[in-house]
């Protein structure tokens, strides 16, 4: 049986190596017994306190948080900006929070993933997303970390990973995110 997880990608970069990452993951998801489904955040407005009343609720936030709450599990591929995650996705995950009371974050398997040229890749923009996604009550993968490295030509055009020893890393990953979306079911 196949576990849907709502694809987050923290980049509106075009083009993108995080969405190229995101692409290989979509690629190796079924072996995993997961089946990835884009969740966009580039349409979401700037979120505001006064957007929450239910009159003003925009409706691009609404359909934002149905597509996280209708799956079993979330992951997010995300860059790394000046040592922290990118705004896109910082007001994404603002917007996935709120309104107060239906946060949905919480009891949420959810995974961390995302590529950078750097050596330490995207190891401290992670660490944040990952300290806020446990404020908000997600339970968050521990292990494996997943900081890739991007060196060109890693992910083609078809999103076929052409290095074996990250395919299998990346494929290990998932099946790890798997087990522990079975764990919280
Ligand atoms: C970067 N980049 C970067 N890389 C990194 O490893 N650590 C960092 O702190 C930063 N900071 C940073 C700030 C800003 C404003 C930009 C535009 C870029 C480089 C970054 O990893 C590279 O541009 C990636 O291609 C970004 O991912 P996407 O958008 O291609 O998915």
């Amino acid at each position: 049986d196949t576990r849907t997880v709502a694809l987050i990608v923290g980049s509106v970069s075009q083009p993108s190596l995080n969405r190229r990452l995101a692409d290989a993951l979509e690629v190796l998801a079924p072996q995993a017994g997961l089946e990835l489904v884009d969740v966009p955040i580039d349409e979401l407005p700037f979120f505001g306190a006064h957007m929450e009343k239910p009159e003003d609720y925009p409706e691009a936030g609404r359909g934002f948080k149905r597509a996280v709450d209708d799956a079993d599990g979330l992951l997010i591929v995300t860059p790394e900006y000046n040592r922290s995650i990118p705004g896109v996705l910082k007001n994404a995950i603002d917007w996935a929070s709120r309104p107060q009371g239906e946060n949905s974050f919480a009891g949420r398997p959810t995974a961390v993933i995302g590529t950078s040229p750097g050596d330490i890749s995207t190891a401290v923009a992670q660490n944040h997303l990952k300290a806020i996604l446990t404020s908000q009550g997600a339970h968050v993968l521990g292990d494996p970390e997943a900081y890739i490295s991007y060196e060109k030509g890693l992910i083609d055009d078809d999103g076929q990973v052409t290095d074996a020893s990250t395919r299998e890393f990346l494929s290990e990953f998932l099946v790890s995110f798997r087990a522990l979306i079975d764990s919280t079911a």
